[in-house]
């Protein structure tokens, strides 16, 4: 009687302990920015130590993989991901605390994803997922001159590289009225995104090109002056005035020689014919 009691009373513990202790994550996604370092929140509540339990990070995007591993009271890293390596550390002072978050460092583009944070000791366990996302500032946007069209309009082309995830690319008048690219390209490969516009302006004017994303921003500016234009008019007026210079030479030098030329067509139509 007394012992089945006793029972009872150490499932009813071991069931409080069960309900009561949870291993909670951040409510929302965790941001960070590529280059920099990220802490990916984890910790029981209410606070106990850990120390003494199993903590694993895996990836649950990625089969599973081992992030980090804290056992038998030191990280066991050697089935770590080989793109973890050296880059993740456990607060082993925090863990006295019950704080179980990661430190990652110089975080990567591929870093993105779900994480899940497990911890388990002998009569317990319970686990939370952490949702990363990766942000990575590109290199500042490149303006390219890529000469006149037929009709006198200008060829811009905005480059900027090594975005993720995927920019803004807006052109802008002086006025901040945006313009809309005549193309628009992006290209994606392990460092991110990059992006290439066009664009064809046709009169002088100071243009923008801003590639943004959330709160980043990155601007190059050109300014095409009438000059450049006038340039480009004067050109052809010069070609234009030329041709018809060149036209009515001919054609005086056709109306002077008509005898020898037509000699010379009789000739060609007469041998030429025949050889063939
Ligand atoms: C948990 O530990 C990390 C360092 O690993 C620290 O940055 C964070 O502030 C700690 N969290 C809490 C709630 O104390």
């Amino acid at each position: 009687m007394c012992f089945s009691s006793l029972i009872t009373f150490l499932n009813l513990l071991s069931f409080s302990f069960t309900e009561q202790y949870k291993v909670v994550g951040p409510a929302d996604s965790v941001f960070a920015v590529a280059g920099e370092d990220v802490i990916l929140p984890c910790s029981v509540k209410p606070s106990i130590s850990v120390v003494d339990m199993r903590v694993e990070w895996h990836r649950l995007d990625q089969k599973y993989l081992l992030v980090h591993l804290f056992d038998d009271h030191e990280d066991r890293n050697t089935e770590q991901i080989q793109s973890y390596r050296g880059r993740t550390k456990l607060n082993h002072q925090e863990l006295q605390r019950g704080n179980a978050s990661l430190k990652l460092s110089s975080v990567r583009v591929s870093d993105e994803g779900l994480y899940k944070c497990f911890i388990q000791s002998k009569s317990w366990n319970d686990d939370t997922t952490v949702n990363v996302k990766v942000e990575a500032v590109g290199r500042p946007p490149v303006i390219t001159v890529d000469g006149f069209d037929h009709s006198g309009g200008l060829h811009l082309q905005c480059e900027s590289e090594g975005w993720y995830p995927e920019p803004d690319l807006e052109w802008l008048d002086s006025a901040g009225v945006s313009l809309s690219s005549e193309t628009t390209e992006t290209h994606r490969n392990t460092e991110g995104f990059n992006v290439k516009h066009t664009i064809t302006v046709h009169h002088s004017d100071k243009i923008h090109c801003r590639v943004k994303l959330r709160h980043h921003m990155l601007e190059a500016l050109i300014i095409s002056s009438s000059n450049m234009f006038n340039s480009w008019r004067t050109s052809v007026i010069v070609i234009v005035v030329l041709s018809v210079i060149a036209g009515i030479l001919i054609a005086v030098f056709a109306h002077k020689n008509r005898g020898k030329i037509l000699v010379f067509l009789l000739f060609y139509i007469f041998y030429v014919n025949k050889a063939v």
